[in-house]
């Protein structure tokens, strides 16, 4: 079966850091994507694609746009509940909010009823990929896992492994974070859509032993990502030099366990020392910007210059970041490129939030309107609001029409979420 999915189409052919990034994709007023078997086999021009395909199946969204479903590179779905809670930065935050509602997680049903609250609101929001961390609890990569598996979603994930600084219900060993996340990666990763991803939470939550463990386990299986948390608060760096004396910097405690590497994802990335930023780039390893939590926590401003360096990937760090919309993290991370002098271009925002996130997850199948790759799109109403609407009646050109749905949209902009394929809300 061939379905027509009309619209305006904005399909990326270069990287807008690397070339002017207007001149980065290619706009069709009157556009269509066309899938076969949840993949997409063409995209182009409307008038060209239904003369191709006269018996295909139609979807017409009229004006709205068509981009690739959004790709939200580090999130925490256990935090769903604690989302926006007031008053802490990190450390007092994870105390105070984070930990007691992670302790929950053992409970299969308590997993599985939040795994599925967190995927339905990713959709809602047109975000179609995640990569999120767990609980120390396997059950709760189980229920992640599984509720993502039922959505036929593409989703990285891991067991979050901590054996110190936690408290005593929710820490692990060595011996059985390798044990554990073993085992989860051998009955989960490659199943359908699912990856594994090895998960230290970061280096204050990690004895030494652990960290060597989970090197061990990541280089068993080189071909899994590792996710972790870097150089996000200067007081969590100070503390990461009191645990850790000999290291050179943050960075040097995962590369001297066997944690760092081309595959590895090290959220937040702020506070970079020239060393560490000159190792992440020269490994080619994923920095991924998570702009919400940065303000929300009050953690600082991440440099976007990284990007013309190496993979950055963009992420609402749910829940310690303050929306689920990858509209709003979009708006966030222009707004503290501003504070940095930077005016990053829509395009660049809207190729981070997709082939930008799917570079940093190595996965060449999401993030792009191209042929061959998975049908997981979303569809933005560009003027979704009264607001919105009346800033855009007088856009001059497609960035100007999308940007005020980048700066003012939630999820009411999301006329559809496709996953392979598949209309995901309950829309007309
Ligand atoms: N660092 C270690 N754990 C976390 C977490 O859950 N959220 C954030 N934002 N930073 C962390
Ligand atoms: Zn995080």
């Amino acid at each position: 079966m061939t379905t027509l999915i009309l619209g305006r189409t904005l399909a990326f052919d270069a990287d807008p850091f690397a070339v002017p990034p207007g001149d980065a994709a290619t706009f069709e007023h009157r556009g269509a994507v066309v899938v076969e078997r949840g993949r997409i086999v063409a995209v182009g021009s409307a008038d060209a694609l239904r003369a191709a395909h006269p018996q295909a199946d139609r979807i017409d969204h009229g004006e709205a746009l068509i981009l690739p479903g959004f790709v939200d590179a580090h999130v925490h779905y256990p935090q769903t509940a604690i989302i926006a809670s007031w008053g802490k930065r990190l450390i007092d935050w994870l105390e105070t909010y984070t930990f007691p509602e992670e302790a929950r997680f053992g409970d299969p049903a308590y997993a599985a009823g939040i795994a599925a609250r967190y995927l339905d609101l990713a959709l809602a929001h047109g975000t179609t990929s995640v990569c999120s961390f767990c609980t120390i609890h396997p059950e709760s990569v189980e229920a992640f896992f599984a509720a993502a598996s039922a959505r036929n979603m593409a989703v990285w994930a891991g067991k979050t492994c901590m054996d110190r600084n936690a408290p005593a219900n929710l820490r692990d060993t060595p011996r059985s974070a390798y044990d554990d996340s073993r085992a989860l990666l051998e009955r989960w990763h490659g199943r359908r859509r699912a990856s594994y991803v090895v998960t230290p939470r970061f280096s204050p939550t990690s004895t030494p032993d652990q960290l060597d463990a989970l090197g061990a386990l990541w280089s068993e299986h080189p071909d899994c990502l590792m996710q972790t948390h870097l150089n996000e608060q200067t007081d969590e760096i100070a503390w990461v030099r009191s645990l850790y004396p000999q290291a050179r910097d943050y960075l040097d405690t995962y590369e001297a366990h066997g944690l760092l590497g081309e595959r590895g994802l090290y959220g937040h990335a702020i506070h970079l020392t020239a060393r560490e930023r000159d190792r992440l780039a020269e490994i080619g390893a994923a920095a991924i910007h998570c702009p919400t939590s940065n303000t929300f926590i009050g953690s600082g401003l991440f440099d976007m210059g990284l990007a013309a360096r190496m993979r950055v990937g963009l992420a609402t760090d749910t829940g310690g970041g303050s929306n689920f919309s990858m509209l709003r993290t979009m708006a966030a991370a222009y707004e503290i490129a501003q504070l940095r002098g930077t005016a990053l271009h829509p395009a660049q925002l809207l190729w981070l939030a997709t082939e930008g996130s799917a570079r940093a997850l190595h996965a060449g199948d999401i993030g792009r309107l191209a042929p061959g790759g998975a049908a997981d799109l979303v569809v933005l109403d560009l003027a979704s609001t009264p607001a919105i609407a009346q800033r855009v009646a007088c856009a001059e050109d497609v960035w100007e029409a999308v940007f005020p749905t980048i700066m003012m949209g939630d999820d009411r902009a999301v006329a559809q979420t496709y996953v392979a394929g598949q209309a995901m809300l309950p829309r007309g």
